[in-house]
């Protein structure tokens, strides 16, 4: 993914026209649009595609199974033209060098979640988050996602991975957490949704956050 505005679009909408609006709007500001769950059980895989032709997708699957089911998972997504996926690292590494192999075969990118942006974020993955981003980088993902809501956890992070690999980091807005403040502390790029697709402006939001960001 280029880096020029520093912001990931997580389009958690379940319709394909406000989804497709949307997107259309906020285009110019973001970098790729997050697809997971709710819009992809709501519409179905091929919303990505139509997705794809406004910005890169990466599909949050957070994908959390044995290797086989996340090769096929993995590659499924892929061809329904993602460019990047994101799974979960706790499942161990053969489960995600599964996934590091498929995304190699098709040259897309992996991200690895550490510790999730919300409150019971830290219950079970505090202790094993540093070891899930070590694991991310031996494995050769592209990068992990780590909580905007914690700026000091991605610092942590960043000091584990080193500046090879990138941090995706949600939990901006409507979580609590501040743009400026996680890409200080070392994220690439910010996820942001409600505080985006439920503006009355979604491009205006979009834009606020990319200038008080200015990356
Ligand atoms: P909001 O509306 O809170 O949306 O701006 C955040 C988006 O990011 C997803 N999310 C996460 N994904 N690790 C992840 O891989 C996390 O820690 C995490 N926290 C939030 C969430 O599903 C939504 O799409």
């Amino acid at each position: 993914m280029e880096k020029k505005n520093c912001l990931i679009l997580a389009l958690d909408v379940t319709d394909r026209e406000n989804a497709l609006r949307i997107a259309n709007e906020v285009s110019e500001y973001v970098d790729s649009i997050k697809v997971g769950y709710p819009l992809v059980l709501g519409e179905g895989l091929g919303i990505v595609k139509e997705l794809a032709e406004l910005a890169p997708v990466i599909a949050d699957f957070k994908v959390a199974d044995i290797p086989n089911t996340d090769r096929l998972i993995c590659e499924h997504v892929f061809n329904a033209g993602a460019d990047a996926i994101i799974t979960h690292g706790f499942t161990g590494r053969d489960s995600l060098d599964s996934c590091v192999k498929v995304a190699e075969e098709y040259d897309r990118d992996v991200y690895v979640v550490t510790e999730m942006s919300h409150p019971g974020g830290v219950e079970f993955f505090r202790p094993v988050a540093e070891t899930i981003a070590q694991m991310a980088a031996d494995a050769g993902a592209t990068g992990v996602v780590a909580p905007a809501t914690r700026p000091e956890r991605v610092r942590d992070i960043r000091k584990i991975i080193g500046d090879d690999l990138h941090i995706i980091s949600p939990g901006v807005g409507a979580q609590g957490g501040s743009a400026a403040d996680v890409i200080n502390a070392g994220a690439d790029w910010v996820i942001v949704g409600r505080s985006i697709y439920n503006s009355d402006s979604p491009a205006d939001a979009a834009m606020r956050i990319c200038n008080e960001m200015k990356c």
